[in-house]
This record gives structure tokens, sequence and C-alpha cells, in this order.
């Protein structure tokens, strides 16, 4: 074997040995490099006589093209390794279970609102929503409520720019969709024919100023209206009465109308309940105002109150919901603490 074939033999066995492209471009530098073996001997051939230079020449470049050809293989080679290597690494293994975002829940209070609609929705009741900014008209002088009640103060209500204010309760709700089943009933109430009654509920978001344990600056309260030419407060009776129970799917317990007042109902009364079992028993909790219709809101509804009359409730939906779900303080519900909200799921 001469000196040449040696040469690329070693080349090549040393390019085989190179772990990495950076090793492999240092062992071509040791051949192919400026001061590298294939190059000096191609310096060499300057001092030879011109037919020697010839063969040699050709010899010599011969050598170097095999070295070449050898350095071009084992770059293949490896780059192809690296990108097996690569390929391996990010290898997906399609039978592993996938990762899901989570699912979400409703808010308990928006889910006890849902039970509620569903309950009166099984009555007969509509469901209706209004406006948060309400007009005083709306939420106080309509509602009977003298420019002098105390409920007016700015200790107790949010006032806007405008003169309107945050609605401090679900009662405006009352004027707003009476008048509006008044105005869809005009023909058939100025020709002296009846009215199908108005019976409604309407859940919502209030405001007051007002906040610890049991109260929110911003609650939840449900609104409800039955007005007719034959509703009676045995009616309030029966319908709350069959709500409480569905409400919390139970018959075990008390329910009473407690003598109070609102100025849009005459007379009031507030509806307290009490558990006979579980861990509220025995304890008599308030859950709603109620009462009927008083003279001046029916007419401020477009109705004649002496052939309309009915009765109102207004309940707080976030102490129902306290109730169902044995949560002891409101605020709770409106941290955004997933570790409370997730246990309703
Ligand atoms: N709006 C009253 C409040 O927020 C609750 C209420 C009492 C509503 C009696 C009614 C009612 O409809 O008849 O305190």
């Amino acid at each position: 074997m001469n000196e040449l074939d040696q040469l690329v033999l070693q080349a090549r066995a040393e390019f085989l040995q190179a772990p990495t492209p950076a090793d492999l471009e240092n062992a071509k530098a040791r051949y192919l490099g400026k001061a590298g073996r294939v190059t000096e001997l191609l310096k060499g051939l300057a001092a030879l006589a011109p037919e020697e230079k010839k063969a040699r020449g050709g010899a010599i470049n011969e050598a170097k093209q095999q070295v070449e050809a050898a350095l071009n293989e084992r770059r293949h080679a490896l780059a192809e390794a690296e990108l097996e290597a690569q390929l391996r690494a990010e290898a997906l293994d399609v039978t592993l279970p996938g990762r899901s975002g989570g699912v979400g829940a409703l808010h308990p209070v928006i889910r006890t609102m849902e039970r509620i609609e569903a309950i009166f929705g099984s009555m007969g009741f509509d469901v209706a929503d209004g406006p948060e900014i309400e007009a005083d008209w709306f939420n106080f002088t309509a509602l009977n409520t003298p420019a002098d009640h105390p409920a007016r103060s700015m200790h107790d209500t949010f006032y806007v720019e405008g003169g309107h204010l945050l609605r401090t309760h679900t009662s405006p709700m009352q004027i707003r969709y009476a008048v509006q089943h008044v105005k869809r009933h005009r023909v058939q109430l100025d020709a002296g024919q009846p009215m199908p009654d108005i019976r409604v509920i309407a859940p919502g978001r209030t405001y007051r100023v007002d906040s610890d344990a049991t109260h929110s600056p911003m609650f939840h309260q449900v609104e409800g209206l039955w007005v007719g030419e034959h509703v009676s407060f045995k009616d309030l009776k029966s319908v709350y009465v069959n709500f409480l129970r569905e409400f919390f799917e139970t018959d075990d317990m008390q329910i009473r109308f407690r003598p109070s007042y609102f100025p849009f109902t005459e007379p009031s009364a507030e509806i307290d309940m009490m558990f006979n079992s579980g861990p509220l028993k025995g304890r008599w909790l308030e859950v709603s105002g109620s009462g009927q219709v008083h003279p001046q809101v029916i007419r401020n509804m477009g109705l004649d109150p002496e052939r309309y009359i009915g009765f109102a409730f207004g309940s707080g939906i976030d102490r129902l919901a306290m109730l169902r779900y044995g949560v002891n303080d409101l605020r709770l519900f409106f941290d955004g603490d997933l570790r409370f909200l997730s246990q309703f799921k």
C-alpha cells in the first residue's frame, strides 16, 4: 500500500471516529486545512520537476477526492443521526390520555337562580329581567315610596350621574313588566274584557351601600308578582309554600307570615321558615318580603285597583343559596376563589 492510500485510509478512519460535526470539522482540518496533510503534499509539488509533478499531482488529487468523499459521507451520516435523535426526543406517545382544559361550572348563585326560575316556571310564572341602572320613578316613586323614605338616603342607595341609581331591589320590575303587559292588552281592557293575569318573576342583581358577612353591596333578588281579578293572599301563601318545599326538597319545615311594612304592599308580611331537622333546625330564618300590592302601585301599573288585586314578594337569592348549600359567609360567593367555587361543580 503506498503512502497516499494509507493517508486516505487514516483520514476515513478518523472521520468515522468523529462523534460530532464539530469533531469532524477538526479532523477535516488535519487533512484538508491550510496546514493539513493533503495540503502539505500539494505544496510539496512545487519542488518537483514538471514530468514528476504531473504524475504525482494526479495521484495526490485523486487521494484528495477520496478524502473529501469520506468527509461528505461522514457529514451525511452525522446529520442523519442528529435528525433521528431529535425525532426520537420529540416523539409523541399517541397512546397517552389527553390533557383536558378542565370543565367549568355554573356559579352557585346562577344555579340557584335557574332553580328558582324552573320552579316558578312550573307554576306558570313568566321570567323577566330589566335594567340595573334604574330611574327614581321605577325604583321608588311608582312603588309608593315617598320622597322622605329612609331607603332613598345616600347611606343606602348608590346614585349615578344623571339622577339615576343602581336599583336597590328588583321591585321596579313589578311596574316595568305590568306596564308592558297592560299595553299588550290595551284593546281588551278598553273593551272591558278580562285581561290574562300578570304572573312573573324577575331575578337579578341589586345594589345597596352595605357590606358584612350577610350583606354585600351587590346582591341578588327575585321579585314575584301575580295580579288579576281574583288573586288573594291565600294564593301568595300556597305559591310561596310550594316554592320553598320544592326549592329545599323537603316538607319538613314550618313557614310563617309575620306582619311587616313595605310602602308598596298593604298588608305586608315577612316570610320566615324553620327547618324541623338538619343543621339549621329550630331557627327562624327570614327568606322574603311580601304583601298584597298597594292600590297606588296597581294604579301606577295602569290598572284600576277597584278591579285588580294581587300579591308580590321579593326574596334574597344569595340567602336562599346560602341556606341550600350551607354557606355561612355571603362574601364567599363573590370573592372568585376557585377552591370555594369548584365545590359546586
Ligand atoms: N323590595 C323589598 C326589599 O328589597 C322586598 C319586597 C317586600 C318585595 C315586599 C316585594 C314585597 O315585592 O311585596 O326589601
